[in-house]
């Protein structure tokens, strides 16, 4: 008899934290760009859906992918890694390119999100942007280690000395996530041959690799008035990227090397 009351007064304890620790719901609208190639002829259209913050993650993809979960299994948009690796979830929210798991929700809820799909890009559905023509141009500069002999006679590494390797710092880390070329006027005018800041600060990234040898033809692809000199220092790249890495200054480095040689 006093073990049960025992067991009941605990529980009665336990649902009156519980009722305590409730939070009231903070509801917060969600305003989604929606496309789908199914129905060619209905216009694109943004959707509302509301959210309440205090069920939900910190950042916008646990916001998309809630209402993926509970409300609208149709709503499609990449996402892999959730911790800004993969670069798979670039998308415009509230006016900004970034990552959607990288990116907070703000809480004031008397304002809408907005979110689109990465600008100036065609769409595959909904927040889905092409990127085909963005990994060709990536795929045309050629990144990866090219030499003469590819093994060093002694069958080991190719070495490089601990400052050389710096030089990569804010170069390497790039995740080709694209939130910073389709930031940039000058890539949404001319995409078909300017190659925009992600692509040329990887173009960077390998010329300046101390164990590369092909830095002559590596120049040559750039030495032309579109590839690299459509870019007018802008700096929207450099002000978007999630990453905290400057493409405007990789370009503005190729510029000086191509000056000088
Ligand atoms: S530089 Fe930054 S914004 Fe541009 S692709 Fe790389 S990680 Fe993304
Ligand atoms: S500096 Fe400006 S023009 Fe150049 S790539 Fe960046 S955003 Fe584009
Ligand atoms: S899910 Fe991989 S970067 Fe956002």
């Amino acid at each position: 008899m006093f073990k049960q009351s025992l067991v009941l007064s605990r529980q009665f304890t336990r649902s009156l934290a519980t009722a305590a620790n409730a939070k009231p719901s903070l509801v917060k609208s969600f305003k989604i760009y929606r496309w789908s190639p199914d129905t060619p002829e209905v216009k694109p259209k943004l959707v509302s859906y509301d959210i309440d913050l205090n069920d939900c993650g910190p950042m916008v993809l646990d916001a998309l992918l809630k209402i993926k979960n509970e409300q609208d299994s149709t709503l499609t948009f990449r996402r892999s890694c959730r911790e800004g690796i993969c670069g798979s979830c670039a998308m415009n929210i509230g006016g900004r390119n970034t990552l959607a798991c990288l990116c907070r929700i703000d809480r004031d809820t008397s304002k809408d999100l907005k979110i689109y799909p990465l600008p100036h890009m065609f769409v595959v559905r909904d927040l889905v942007p092409d990127l085909t023509h963005f990994y060709k141009q990536y795929k045309s500069i050629e990144p990866y280690l090219q030499r003469e002999q590819e093994i060093p006679d002694d069958g080991k590494e190719n070495l490089q000395s601990i400052a050389d390797r710096k030089k990569l710092d804010g170069l390497y880390e790039c995740i080709l996530c694209a939130c910073c070329s389709t930031s940039c006027p000058s890539y949404w005018w001319n995409q078909q041959e300017y190659l925009g800041p992600a692509v040329l600060m990887q173009a960077f990234r390998w010329l300046i690799d101390s164990r590369d040898q092909a830095s002559a033809k590596r120049k040559e692809i750039l030495q032309n008035s579109m590839s690299l000199y459509r870019c007018h220092t802008i700096l929207n790249c450099t002000r978007t990227c999630p990453k905290g890495l400057n493409p405007g200054r990789a370009i503005a480095e190729i510029k000086k090397q191509l000056a000088f040689d």
